[in-house]
């Protein structure tokens, strides 16, 4: 996926109205949104759709689908559906799982990551002992998007080993949660940052102050 400015926003707003209006300021800047829970449980699956063709921008569902491969191929049909380019989905359930999404993104021409690591630290207790083994079985299913986080950076460099460089990293965490930016970009090939700019009173200054700081 291509990802200008190599930034994604992650549109964690409870409102369509506070989205687009966030959305507005810095769509200049960026053609990548990711849409959660937030905002989807909030303002229902259509807010996807809406804030795709308003801003004529790519759209990552972030679902973290983690379900039997039955209810996930239903899971990712609602939301290609709903328009979203792409979706992230668990890597822990296993390949059958993994597998129901990725048969949905090849009926819809869309994508799938593969979460393989969280960025809080609780995610140290479970999912990272199997994040490496995760990131196998993406490779082993021919999978080439993934999603590992900024947090923590060593864990991110190991991701990249397993997934190699031809695969696509993107990666959660940057700035309020403490990661950064350029180190992230070492061994990312796009940052996901939320609040630092939506929670901003000027989202505008921090997206161009995280572009002017990225080493291109
Ligand atoms: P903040 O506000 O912390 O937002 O910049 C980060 C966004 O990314 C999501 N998030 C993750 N998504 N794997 C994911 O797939 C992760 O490890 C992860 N960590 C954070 C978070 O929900 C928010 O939308």
């Amino acid at each position: 996926m291509e990802i200008k400015n190599k930034i994604i926003l992650a549109m964690d707003l409870l409102t369509i109205d506070g989205a687009l209006e966030v959305g507005n300021s810095v769509i200049n800047y960026l053609d990548t949104i990711k849409i959660g829970y937030p905002l989807a449980l909030a303002e229902g699956l259509p807010s996807i759709g809406l804030v795709k063709d308003r801003f004529d921008c790519k759209i990552i569902a972030d679902f973290k689908v983690a379900d039997i491969p039955e209810t996930n191929k239903k899971i990712a049909d609602l939301t290609f559906k709903a328009g979203a380019d792409a979706i992230i989905v668990h890597g822990f359930v296993g390949p059958d799982s993994v597998k129901a999404c990725v048969d949905s993104a090849e009926e819809f021409g869309t994508e799938v990551f593969l979460l393989t690591e969280m960025s809080h630290p609780g995610a140290s207790r479970f999912l990272q002992p199997a994040a490496e083994d995760i990131a196998v079985m993406g490779m082993e299913m021919g999978l080439k998007n993934y999603v590992a986080p900024s947090t923590k950076p060593d864990r991110l460099k190991k991701i990249r080993e397993v997934v190699g460089k031809d695969s696509f990293i993107i990666s959660p965490g940057v700035g309020v949660q403490g990661g950064d930016p350029n180190q992230t970009l070492e061994f990312a090939d796009a940052i996901i940052v939320g609040r630092s700019i939506y929670s901003s009173e000027y989202p505008e200054e921090v997206v161009k102050s995280i572009v002017d700081s990225i080493k291109l």
